[in-house]
C-alpha cells in the first residue's frame, strides 16, 4: 500500500532529485524511469512519484494529492501555496539575477522593461528598491528578450552562467540564492508524522553523506 506520494519537479531538477530518492533507498524499474508514465510506484510498493512541472509541485502538494514535493527555492517564491519546507536539498543550486546586454548603458531613462518568468519575484525586488518596472511574463528563454530589445533587463535563473555568456549577457545583480526543498503538506505532516518524518531524516543523512563525499 502507497504510504507516500511525492511531487517530483520535471526539468532541471529532475536526474538529481530521482538520485537523491534512490540514495534514500527508494527503487525503481529501469522500465518505469523509462516509461512516459507520470505517477511510478517504487519496487516496495510504498512510495509513488508523481511527474509534474515545477510550478505544479506546491499545486499538488497543498492540495493534499502529493504528501510531499522537492522543487527549487524560485519556484517557491513564485507560489503562495501554503506549504510546510522542513528540508533545504543540496541540489539544484542557482541563483536568481538581474541581468541585461554587455553593453547596455549604465542608467536607464524611463520605465525600466524588465522580462521575466518569475514576476512575483522581479516586482518584490524591484519594488523593495521603488524602481517602477513594466514587468514582460515569459514563459522561457528569457535571455533572448533582452539581446533582441524586448526588455532593457531580465531577471532569471543563472546555475553555471553558460547561456547568459553565450548570449552576451552579465549579471547586474544577485537577487537570491536558490536550491532544492522538500515540501509537505500540512496534513500529511500530522496524520503520517511517522513516515514523513523517517522519509525527512533518512533524506537529510543521505544529502549530508554526499557533501561528506
Ligand atoms: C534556465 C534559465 C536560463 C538557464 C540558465 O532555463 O531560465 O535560461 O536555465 O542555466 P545556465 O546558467 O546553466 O546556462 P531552462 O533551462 O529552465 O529553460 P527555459 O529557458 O525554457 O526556462
Amino acid at each position: 500500500m502507497t504510504e507516500l506520494t511525492i511531487a517530483v519537479a520535471k526539468g532541471r531538477l529532475h536526474a538529481e532529485t530521482l538520485d537523491l530518492l534512490t540514495r534514500a533507498g527508494l527503487i525503481f524499474s529501469s522500465e518505469a524511469l523509462s516509461s512516459r508514465r507520470l505517477s511510478i510506484q517504487d519496487e516496495s510498493g510504498r512510495f509513488r512519484l508523481i511527474f509534474v512541472k515545477p510550478a505544479d509541485v506546491p499545486v499538488y502538494v497543498e492540495h493534499g494529492i502529493a504528501d510531499c514535493g522537492i522543487v527549487g527555492r524560485d519556484v517557491l517564491l513564485e507560489s503562495d501555496a501554503d506549504l510546510l519546507q522542513p528540508l533545504s536539498l543540496n541540489i539544484g543550486a542557482c541563483r536568481i539575477v538581474v541581468a541585461a546586454r554587455k553593453d547596455a548603458p549604465e542608467t536607464q531613462l524611463g520605465m525600466l522593461k524588465v522580462a521575466t518568468k518569475y514576476p512575483r519575484i522581479a516586482a518584490r525586488h524591484f519594488g523593495a528598491r521603488g524602481v517602477a518596472v513594466d514587468l514582460i511574463e515569459l514563459a522561457g528563454s528569457v535571455e533572448l528578450a533582452s539581446v533582441l530589445g524586448l526588455a532593457d533587463c531580465i531577471v532569471d535563473l543563472v546555475e553555471t552562467g553558460r547561456t547568459l555568456q553565450d548570449n552576451g549577457l552579465r549579471i547586474i545583480e544577485v537577487i537570491t540564492d536558490s536550491a532544492a526543498r522538500l515540501v509537505v503538506n500540512r496534513a500529511s505532516y500530522q496524520l503520517k508524522a511517522d513516515v514523513v518524518g523517517r522519509f525527512i531524516r533518512c533524506l537529510d543523512a543521505k544529502q549530508r553523506c554526499a557533501s561528506d563525499d
